[in-house]
């Protein structure tokens, strides 16, 4: 089941935009003078601002887009262009949670396609729809240069990293039902709003926030650590013709040697027994 949709009008005349109520619109003013302050031009402040809206609505509205075309000293059709071109801008009412499933190619191919699909079926809603009872909007999200924690789900622009079709359902069900469920890295999970209102730059002050948010992962730094000559934990890599490993000393590591799936043992085509030949030959071969 899912909400109404409130579909995007970019054509047809509308009436004007609906203002904020008086104090609504005296706080925005406020943090809008903070934003502005920080940049030279003032039209520099328009991705901050966008955000700001939504940490209001939970989406970037008309009264917000017309509040930041005032503010700015746009047009409203400067806007909303900028608006509807960055998929972070949400366009229509949505859940305190967006389940965000990469199903770009690396973490489509690692499972992502078939945890969408599994989303998809277990909360009864498809891509960009939300819940019923507001908490939980999926969709597909392109790639997050997580590839190598693949494949990945997004909460609120937080990382759970190498999710399974039944560990992204077990986070949903605690999304749900007010379960607290911690982001593989980074800060804290937070809701829709929160997360909108950091991104317009404002302080996360809950406390441990910003500690928390810690740096890239293991797997990430691989090649930091090779481009400074230091030393890594030894790989295993199979030969693609005869299906021995590469290097002199085979190695076959242990779990918590492991930096991502990607590291884990595989079942590869060089390992298959059902299939001994390995990867087809290169071309000209
Ligand atoms: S393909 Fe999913 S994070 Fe890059």
């Amino acid at each position: 089941m899912t909400t109404s949709r409130q579909d995007v009008s970019l054509g047809m005349p509308q009436l004007p935009a609906t203002p904020y109520p008086a104090e609504v619109r005296a706080r925005l003013d406020a943090d809008a003078k903070e934003v502005l302050a920080r940049y030279p031009g003032s039209r520099s402040a328009l991705l901050p601002l966008l955000h700001l809206v939504q940490s209001e609505e939970g989406y970037v509205s008309r009264t917000g887009m017309a509040f930041c075309a005032e503010t700015l000293d746009l047009t409203t059709a400067e806007v909303t262009a900028v608006a509807t071109f960055y998929s972070m801008y949400r366009r229509r009412p949505s859940g305190d949670y967006q389940v965000g499933v990469c199903t770009n190619t690396l973490c489509a191919v690692m499972g992502g396609d078939a945890i969408f699909d599994t989303l998809k079926e277990h909360l009864g809603v498809g891509n960009n729809e939300t819940t019923e009872d507001g908490k939980v909007t999926l969709e597909h999200i392109e790639c997050n240069a997580a590839c190598d924690f693949a494949p990945v789900v997004m909460v609120n622009w937080e990382f759970f990293d190498n999710q399974t079709p039944e560990s992204a359902t077990r986070l949903v069900d605690d999304l749900i039902a007010g379960r607290t469920v911690e982001p593989t890295r980074g800060a804290p999970l937070c809701s829709y709003k929160e997360t909108a209102r950091i991104l317009a730059g404002f302080p996360d002050e809950r406390p441990g926030a910003v500690e928390a948010t810690g740096g890239a992962g293991p797997a990430s730094l691989i090649g930091l650590k090779l481009a400074k000559g230091e030393a890594l934990p030894k790989a295993r890599v199979v030969s693609p013709r005869a299906g021995q490993p590469r290097d002199a000393q085979p190695h076959d590591p242990s779990p918590s040697e492991h930096l991502s799936s990607h590291d884990a043992p595989q079942q590869t085509s060089a390992s298959d027994p059902e299939h001994p030949a390995g990867p087809a030959a290169e071309e000209g071969e």
